[in-house]
C-alpha cells in the first residue's frame, strides 16, 4: 500500500461542510471490485445513512494461507461521500473507534485510501449474523427472555465503556447492533461519534446536514441539529432498553399494558422513564438500580428453570 498522510483525506477547504458550492468537486468515481489489488468485494452486507459496508476477501492473507481472510469495509455511500472533506467521517469513526477496547464493539483495524477512487474506506472484522432491529421486528423469531437480559447487561456495559473513555457514541439504535450467529451482542458505527473534551474532535462535523438519526431513538435535541452528548446516548440506550425488555416502544405502548406487568418490569419502565425526559440535564439512569432488578429477573428465571426438574423428583417420590 502506498504511504499517506492525513492530507489525503483533506481538501484545500479542511472542514466538513458542503455549503460552499463555488468549490467544484471531482465526480465521485466508483470502488473498483479489488481495493488496491488486495480487497477483494464479495457483496453488500448493508447500507446505513452514511454508508456501505462490503464484505471482502483479503487476498494478501488469504494467499499466504490464513483461515481469517474475510472482512467488512466501509465506503461512505455517494449522498455522503459529496460533502467537502467527506472522508473525515471515516476519519472521525477510526480516531473514536479506536480508543475502545470492549469485546463487544466492533473494532476498526485500518483506515485507507482507495488508490483508483481515491475514497477512504475502512477495515473491520466480519460479523456473520443479523441486526438487532430486524430481530427486534421478525415475526419470525423471538428473541428469548435470558438473551434479552444479556444483551441490555451487555450494551449498558458497551455505553460505560464509551462514557468512560470519553467517547460518544452518538447514534446507538438497533440497526447499530448485529447479533453473531452465536448469539453474540456487537456495537458498531462511530461516524458520528463525539469526544466528550471538545479539543478531543479533530474535526468539525455540522450536525445539521448528517442524516443518519432515526428518530425513534435519537433524543429531541439531536433531532434539531445539535451534536449528541453523554445524556442523548443516554436517552437512546434507554429506548433500546425498553424495546429490549418491554417489548414496545414506550412511544407506542398501549394503555393497559403497565397492568399486565411483572413488578420488575415496571420498576424497569419507571427507571428507564427518567432517562428519556425531554430536558437533557434532566436524564438520570440510575444503573445500580437497574442492574440489581436484572438480577431479580435473573434469579427467578433461574427458579423457572429449575421447576420441570423439581417436579419430575417430586413425582418420582411420589409413586413409591
Ligand atoms: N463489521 C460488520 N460486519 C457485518 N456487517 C456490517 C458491519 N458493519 C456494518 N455492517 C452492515 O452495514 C450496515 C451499515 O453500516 P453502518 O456502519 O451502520 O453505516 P452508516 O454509518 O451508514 O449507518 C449495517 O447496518 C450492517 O448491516
Ligand atoms: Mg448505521
Amino acid at each position: 500500500m502506498t504511504e499517506m498522510n492525513i492530507n489525503h483525506f483533506l481538501s484545500d477547504e479542511s472542514e466538513f461542510n458542503n455549503e460552499d458550492s463555488s468549490s467544484k468537486k471531482a465526480p465521485l468515481k466508483p470502488i473498483p471490485k479489488i481495493i488496491n489489488g488486495r480487497y477483494k468485494i464479495k457483496r453488500v452486507l448493508g447500507v446505513g445513512g452514511m454508508g456501505i459496508v462490503y464484505q471482502v476477501d483479503d487476498l494478501l492473507l488469504k494467499s499466504i494461507g490464513l483461515e481469517q481472510y474475510e472482512f467488512a469495509i466501509k465506503v461512505l455511500n455517494s449522498e455522503s461521500a459529496e460533502f467537502n472533506d467527506a472522508d473525515l467521517l471515516l476519519v472521525n469513526e477510526y480516531l473514536q473507534a479506536n480508543q475502545l477496547q470492549h469485546p463487544n464493539i466492533v473494532p476498526i483495524q485500518h483506515l485507507a485510501l482507495c488508490e483508483e477512487s481515491q475514497r477512504g474506506f475502512l477495515v473491520m472484522p466480519m460479523i456473520k449474523g443479523e441486526l438487532l432491529s430486524l430481530l427486534l421486528d421478525s415475526p419470525f423469531e423471538d428473541i428469548p427472555d435470558e438473551a434479552r437480559l444479556k444483551y441490555a447487561f451487555i450494551l449498558i456495559n458497551c455505553l460505560l465503556h464509551c462514557h468512560k473513555r470519553g467517547v460518544i457514541h452518538g447514534d446507538l439504535k438497533p440497526s447499530n447492533i448485529l447479533i453473531s450467529n452465536n448469539n453474540e451482542l456487537h456495537l458498531f458505527d462511530f461516524s458520528i461519534s463525539r469526544n466528550i473534551d471538545p479539543d478531543k474532535n479533530n474535526f468539525a462535523i455540522n450536525f445539521n446536514q448528517v442524516h443518519a438519526w432515526s428518530g425513534d431513538y435519537a433524543a429531541p435535541e439531536v433531532l434539531q441539529g445539535n451534536a449528541p452528548t453523554i445524556k442523548s446516548d443516554l436517552y437512546s440506550l434507554s429506548i433500546l432498553l425498553y424495546k429490549l425488555l418491554l417489548r414496545t416502544h414506550p412511544y407506542q405502548q398501549k394503555e393497559n399494558t403497565v397492568e399486565t406487568r411483572t413488578k420488575e418490569q415496571q420498576k424497569i419502565h419507571k427507571l428507564l422513564l427518567q432517562a428519556m425526559g425531554p430536558v437533557p440535564a434532566e436524564r438520570h439512569l440510575n444503573f445500580k438500580v437497574l442492574i440489581s432488578v436484572f438480577k431479580e429477573i435473573k434469579n427467578k428465571q433461574n427458579t423457572e428453570k429449575k421447576k420441570p426438574l423439581l417436579q419430575k423428583v417430586t413425582s418420582v417420590f411420589s409413586r413409591h
